[in-house]
């Protein structure tokens, strides 16, 4: 059984359609690669199953239940997670209290009961958690400083890091590599490899081809809100379709 399956969804703002018909699937386990030029719906694809949007048309299926039109924090605490194309950390809190902050945000409907009202015992196992994730992520020594001096790969980990807190099934990543030099794209794309051999199921929708090819054995393709091409990397590259999008599009990144 997949463990994402979007069936026919539609999405459209008053006469504009972001998304036509779009089916597609992803398995548990896979990093799966969602791309297609400027426009193309990536993001409006990820908001419509993080429950950000409600599909105009069509069903989104979670673990084989219906999950189109969930609030998101409904969404989230089925394990759902999405990092955000435009960056989202609390700039003015540190480290370790962003960590504490995604771990909050699975128990609790709101930040402010979650960070106010949580028994000892829950904030105990939040803080434990946090260092775990900072652990895995490799940010136990930048701990204590504020996300706003962190250098952009940095900043990056620690959204992945605060998603992770909250222990998701299936991790949205939105251009996680956008603005990256090689380096630090090559120490994203082995955060990105080690995520999912942790047992988290990934689509990354991304421009970087070389990390998109690197890590992803499967690709969906979106042009104009429609489903373009499907296949493996070496399918896609070659597919001539996919190769005239690209060329026509006039990239942004
Ligand atoms: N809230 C909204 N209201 C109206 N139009 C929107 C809204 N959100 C997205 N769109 C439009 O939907 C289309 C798809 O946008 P989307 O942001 O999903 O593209 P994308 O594939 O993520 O592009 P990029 O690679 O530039 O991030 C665009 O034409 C965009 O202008
Ligand atoms: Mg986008």
């Amino acid at each position: 059984m997949s463990l994402l399956e979007v069936q026919n969804v539609s999405k459209h703002f008053g006469g504009l359609t972001a998304l036509h018909n779009v089916t597609f699937s992803v398995k548990a386990g896979e990093i799966r690669g969602l791309i297609g030029p400027n426009g193309a719906g990536k993001s409006t694809m990820f908001k419509n199953i993080a429950g950000f949007y409600k599909p105009t048309q069509g069903d989104i299926l979670f673990e084989g239940r219906s999950i189109a039109g969930l609030a998101p924090h409904d969404i989230s605490s089925l394990g759902i997670v999405r990092t955000f194309q435009e960056t989202t950390l609390f700039q003015e809190l540190t480290v370790f209290e962003n960590t504490l902050v995604g771990c909050h945000l699975q128990a609790e409907t709101n930040i402010f009961s979650a960070v106010l009202g949580l028994d000892k015992g829950k904030q105990k196992r939040a803080r434990e958690k946090s260092m775990e994730v900072m652990e895995f992520m490799g940010l136990i020594e930048r701990r204590d400083q504020l996300a706003a001096e962190l250098p952009l790969g940095s900043q990056r980990t620690l959204a992945i890091a605060t998603a992770l807190a909250s222990g998701p099934k299936l991790l949205l990543m939105d251009e996680p590599f956008a603005g990256m030099n090689p380096e630090e794209t090559k120490q994203m794309m082995n955060l990105t490899q080690k995520v999912n051999d942790f047992g988290v199921t990934i689509v990354l929708v991304e421009h970087d081809m070389k990390a998109v090819m690197g890590l992803c054995e499967y690709i969906t393709v979106l042009n104009f809100g429609t489903l373009l091409a499907e296949g493996s990397p070496t399918e896609i590259r070659e597919d001539a379709r996919v190769v005239s999008a690209y060329l026509g599009g006039g990239h942004r990144h």
